[in-house]
């Protein structure tokens, strides 16, 4: 298996590089990521190249049997490229230039920068495409990173008129979508349709108040799309030179493109993963970073990299706690138990200048091999041992959860009640699942769904016929759909249906909506099959249409009244949660739910902080148990093992040091 780090030759001595390369090898890399950011290098002055620096570190490299994932350098413009075109830049919503001085400086829609992006691309094409030491492409580096999803220049607005022009056939068509009636928004030619800029009504919060809510989704769309169209004009050109495969690095739970369509057309799917940053300064829980892995395996629904993995303390200004004995190992392990084949750390050295002297790597910035070197070393020969059952797994799920993109933009647009976040929501689910030992894809609307026992579905808000033939399909089938409030009430160009809630899933959750209460940061009581509980950030209150109660109101004007249901339909049965419910309550009804439907726990008891995922390689199951715990734990397995990382037998008790990690088979 591919084990490695971000590597920066430009950024250190030549006499260096031999030395990094022996350290690489002896740390049991054997694959670095090279020359994402080095476009001023390779291209100092307009046609003046000059690969000969990228050549010799891929030879030295390659001398230690270390193998390269090229990164095209299109995330970093120099700066001659954009004073001579200096339209190549990126706009914000109030029209001022987003300029030179950090990266990402350039627009997806400029014409220009399509050339120039050519240019470049096809050169590097051509001359690894045959370098038998380069094994892989990266597309440019972290679309959407540093708040560049969207842009509002004149070429991104003539680029929204043609996606429009595409999407709508006729303004006529645009005008009804859209219901410009209101406050006289008609649009009587392309040409007068604007971006959704900064206009008298935005509120501090930056949110878009007052813009058209068909038009900021379609934004959205588009803007995700000029992204997935610029990474395709990249991608055609390699494949034009090169044969080998080809990646972008993904940001996990990032909300500006539509991953599921910008993964099409990549071969592979890689992403980014810094459980402890600056931003996180305590660390994210560990759900959130096992979400955001079966996410990315999710895009294409087979096993991904990690292409920068964090390896030290980092930050950019401040930075976060630094990683404890043994958390970059779990951390490793945790991205295989969902599906990574390859692991490559960021970075190998700590840079000494620019934007980035906090953000530590394997090394630090005198370059002496310390403790974290030593872990990555450890980790590394360990892997390589039981590699042949990681490259190729699959995890074992009978459930999944769908994120739709279109869902969560019409959701940020319009929140509907201040506590509510889509992605918090499905987070919330996922949780659920985590803490039942319960295995889960997370995958989009389009993926097959005959598969799964239980497929949940929350706040998909936006329906259209064919998604509801689908699912319906499903549950007639035999299918369990857990769908929640905020379902089914708008129709996919984000204006409100007009029949009664749920609107498209009426039928199938065999209920009305009588009424909703948007709690904000309030509370309700519930009482139900999961207990007493509490009711959070909206109530649907429900009327049973053929469905059964399983929980009703505790307080409240509609105290008694039914807040979770479940409706048979065909051999299906489909539950309809009315409210946002406190993490507890939503454990247990999960339970109950995958209980119902005979879904397998990866373990039958659950420890706090331990996480547990089933893999199967060929037909032969294994489990990887992950104690996130900074304490020693002991799990129950309830049954025999035996570790494969220790060879130790294990009699239905299972003791884990601190972010220890076990293999049972
Ligand atoms: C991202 C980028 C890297 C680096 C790290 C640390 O993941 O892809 O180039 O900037 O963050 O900030
Ligand atoms: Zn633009």
């Amino acid at each position: 298996m591919y084990y490695g780090a971000d590597y920066y030759p430009e950024h250190w001595p030549k006499e260096r590089w031999a030395e990094d390369a022996r350290l690489m090898k002896e740390a049991n890399i054997n694959v670095v990521r090279l020359a994402e950011f080095a476009w001023a290098k390779l291209e100092p002055a307009e046609g003046h190249y000059d690969f000969s620096w990228l050549d010799e570190a891929i030879d030295i490299l390659g001398k230690e049997g270390i193998k390269a994932v090229i990164g095209t350098p299109t995330a970093t413009p120099p700066k001659w490229l954009v004073d001579k075109y200096p339209d190549i830049y990126m706009k914000d919503r109030y029209g001022h230039v987003r300029g030179f001085g950090s990266r990402r400086h350039y627009c997806y829609n400029s014409p220009v920068y399509h050339e120039y992006t050519k240019r470049i691309v096809s050169k590097i094409a051509k001359r690894y495409g045959v370098n038998e030491n380069v094994i892989a492409w990266q597309i440019d580096n972290e679309f959407g990173c540093q708040d560049t999803g969207q842009c509002y220049c004149e070429n991104c607005q003539l680029a929204f008129r043609e996606w429009l022009k595409e999407r709508y056939g006729s303004l006529e068509n645009l005008n009804r979508a859209w219901g410009t009636v209101f406050w006289s928004q008609t649009y009587n030619d392309w040409d007068e349709i604007i971006l959704p800029y900064y206009t008298v009504c935005e509120d501090s919060d930056h949110r878009f108040h007052g813009h058209n809510p068909g038009l900021l989704l379609d934004f959205y769309r588009f803007s995700s799309d000029s992204v997935v169209s610029y990474q395709k004009l990249q991608v055609d050109l390699i494949r034009e030179f090169a044969s080998q495969p080809i990646t972008h690095n993904l940001m996990g739970h990032f909300p500006e493109i539509d991953y599921f369509k910008l993964g099409k057309d990549l071969d592979f799917v890689s992403w980014d993963n810094y459980p402890r940053n600056q931003w996180r300064i305590d660390g994210s829980d560990f759900r959130e970073v096992a979400m955001a892995h079966d996410l990315m395996r999710g895009v294409k629904d087979k096993g991904f990299w990690v292409m920068e993995q964090q390896s030290g303390p980092c930050g950019w200004s401040v930075m976060g706690r630094t990683p404890k004995p043994g958390q970059l190992r779990l951390w490793t392990y945790q991205a295989v138990a969902h599906g990574a084949e390859a692991i490559v750390y960021f970075r190998w050295r700590t840079c000494a200048f620019g934007a980035e002297e906090y953000w530590y790597g394997i090394l630090d910035h005198d370059g002496i091999p310390r403790r974290r070197y030593g872990e990555v070393q450890k980790t590394g020969k360990e892997l390589q041992a039981i590699s042949d059952i990681i490259v190729g797994s699959r995890v074992v799920s009978e459930t999944a959860i769908i994120k739709s993109y279109d869902n969560l933009w019409s959701h940020r647009i319009q929140p509907h009640s201040t506590g509510f976040d889509y992605n918090t929501l499905l987070m919330s689910y996922y949780k659920g699942l985590i803490n039942n030992n319960i295995n889960t894809d997370v995958i989009s609307i389009d993926h097959d769904l005959d598969r799964y026992k239980v497929v949940f579905m929350p706040a998909f808000n936006l329906v259209k016929e064919d998604i509801i033939e689908k699912i319906e399909e499903y549950v007639k089938n035999g299918g369990n759909l857990v769908l929640t409030f905020r379902s089914g009430s708008r129709n996919w160009d984000n204006s409100m249906r007009t029949d009664t809630l749920p609107g498209g899933f009426r039928k199938l959750a065999g209920i009305e909506v009588e009424e909703f209460d948007s709690l904000n940061q309030d509370c309700e009581g519930i009482t139900g099959i999961m207990g007493d509980g509490t009711a959070i950030t909206w109530c649907d209150i429900l009327k049973p249409n053929g469905a059964g109660v399983l929980a009703v109101y505790a307080s409240g004007y509609y105290r008694g009244s039914a807040a979770i249901t479940v409706n048979t339909f065909g051999k299906g049965k489909v539950y309809y949660v009315g409210c946002g419910l406190d993490q507890k309550s939503l454990d247990k009804l999960i339970e109950s739910i995958a209980g119902e439907a005979e879904v397998g726990q990866v373990l039958p008891w659950k420890t706090e902080g331990v996480e547990a995922v089933k893999k199967e390689k060929d037909g032969k199951p294994y489990i990887m148990v992950l104690n996130h715990n900074p304490v020693p734990v002991i799990v129950d397995t309830g049954g025999n093992y035996t570790d494969l990382l220790t060879g130790g037998k294990i009699n239905n008790k299972l003791e884990l040091e601190p972010y220890g990690v076990s293999v049972l088979v």
